[in-house]
């Protein structure tokens, strides 16, 4: 695989090629997020703790293009879990991506799951 050709493009579970080890499951902020780099992309990585769940986007916020979605605020939008971008609230799904407010992109997202105490992101090949 080149650099050139990773970009953020959601990865569903099954598609998963290899995990990438992002850190230690405790170096994460309870409900709240947190950035890994690998190969250019920053991924954000959130600990839902008040849902027991993590999640893992692109850390570009679609909008205005700033690295910043890891220090989002996270919710939830009736049962779908969310992060608000700090800079203009739109507001993304941390499940699907989708911009809840409807006009923009979504975001791309990533399988995340945790053994022996770290956690992993996803990628395919
Ligand atoms: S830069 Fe994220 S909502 Fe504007």
């Amino acid at each position: 695989m080149t650099e050139e050709r990773l970009r953020y493009e959601t990865v569903k579970a099954e598609e998963v090629a290899f995990w990438i080890e992002a850190s230690e499951v405790n170096k994460f902020p309870e409900n709240g997020g947190a950035c890994m780099e690998y190969k250019g992309l920053q991924i954000a990585i959130f600990n839902f703790s008040r849902r027991g769940e993590w999640f893992a986007t692109q850390n570009l916020c679609p909008h205005k293009k700033q690295m910043i979605l890891s220090r989002g605020m996270i919710g939830s939008h009736g049962n779908e879990p969310k992060v608000a971008c700090p800079f203009h609230k739109k507001t993304f799904s941390l499940r699907t991506g989708k911009n809840l407010n409807g006009s923009e992109c979504d975001l791309a997202t990533y399988p995340v799951k945790i053994e022996n105490g770290v956690i992993y992101v996803g990628f395919k090949a």
